[in-house]
């Protein structure tokens, strides 16, 4: 099972819409088996299920529950699951802080192998918080990599070396991590844009993938209406977009061939 962490501790980058759409083309183009995890207290991907009760990662990462299947929930969308988020997520990391941290940091992982014993499913993706928090970190290092979504804005690009300098150091818990690429979200046609998108490409430590997503108010749109953009406006540039960056993830990363 292939598992992606979508990470940047800037917030409104776009991971949430990134996990969510990878997920939804995954699941509906690629006819793969997908679980998405929400692994953020603000449980925004969590908000394409319907409104309900339901046990979440939080259980998962405190100990409660130890079958991943008490913790999936179908969507609407033919093969693809979740593992939805609720606010319960925040005040782990005060918990964490006074008990066992390792512990959590390994959930995700030791859950991935159970999934894989299993073969439960083809790949694993998990949105994170806007934040190095205890899930997060337990996201990352049940991942073969992450994936890096920015704003084509000078501030964005100039704060991932940062992030990836903290990714790497997390090499010394999980030898394998990579960094899958630096996707450039809400690109436009501007000068500064296109400034910012020359530098990610020429200075940053990590590949850029060649598809941009580019901005459209579909996308807001989509997240009031619940959904992937995919399946709100699928013929919009950002959905285009998406459709392409996941052909491209899937070769890049060795999923199928040219
Ligand atoms: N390509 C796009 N075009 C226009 N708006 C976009 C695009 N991608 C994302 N957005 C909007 O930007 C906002 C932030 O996106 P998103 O929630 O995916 O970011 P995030 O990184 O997950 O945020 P957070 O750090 O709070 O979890 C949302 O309102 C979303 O609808
Ligand atoms: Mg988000």
């Amino acid at each position: 099972m292939r598992t992606f962490a979508i990470v940047n501790r800037k917030g409104g980058v776009g991971k949430t819409t990134t996990a969510v759409n990878l997920a939804y083309v995954l699941a509906t183009s690629c006819q793969q088996r997908v679980l998405l995890v929400d692994a953020d207290g603000q449980a925004n991907a969590t908000q394409i299920l319907p409104k309900g009760e339901y046990a979440g990662l939080g259980a998962l990462l405190r100990g409660y529950v130890m079958c991943y299947d008490e913790l999936t929930v179908h969507t609407d969308v033919e093969g693809l699951d979740m593992i939805p988020a609720a606010e319960d997520l925040w005040a782990l990391d005060l918990e964490a802080a006074g008990g066992d941290r390792n512990r959590v940091y390994r959930a995700i992982r030791d859950m991935r192998e159970a999934m894989e014993e299993d073969d439960a499913y083809d790949v694993m993706i998990i949105d994170c918080p806007p934040n190095l928090s205890a899930a997060c970190v337990s996201a990352i290092l049940a991942s073969d990599a992450v994936i890096i979504p920015v704003l084509s804005d000078a501030c964005s690009a100039t704060g991932v070396g940062e992030l990836i300098d903290q990714i790497a150091s997390m090499r010394s818990l999980h030898p394998g991590l990579r960094v899958s690429g630096i996707l450039i979200n809400q690109w436009h046609r501007s000068p500064v844009v296109e400034d910012s998108v020359a530098y990610l490409r020429e200075e940053s430590l990590a590949p850029v993938y060649d598809t941009v997503i580019r901005r459209t108010d579909k996308v807001p749109e989509s997240s009031w209406a619940r959904v992937a953009v995919q399946e709100y406006s699928p013929w919009c540039s950002a959905a285009r977009d998406y459709r392409a960056w996941v052909a491209e993830l899937l070769v890049k990363e060795g999923m199928i061939n040219e």
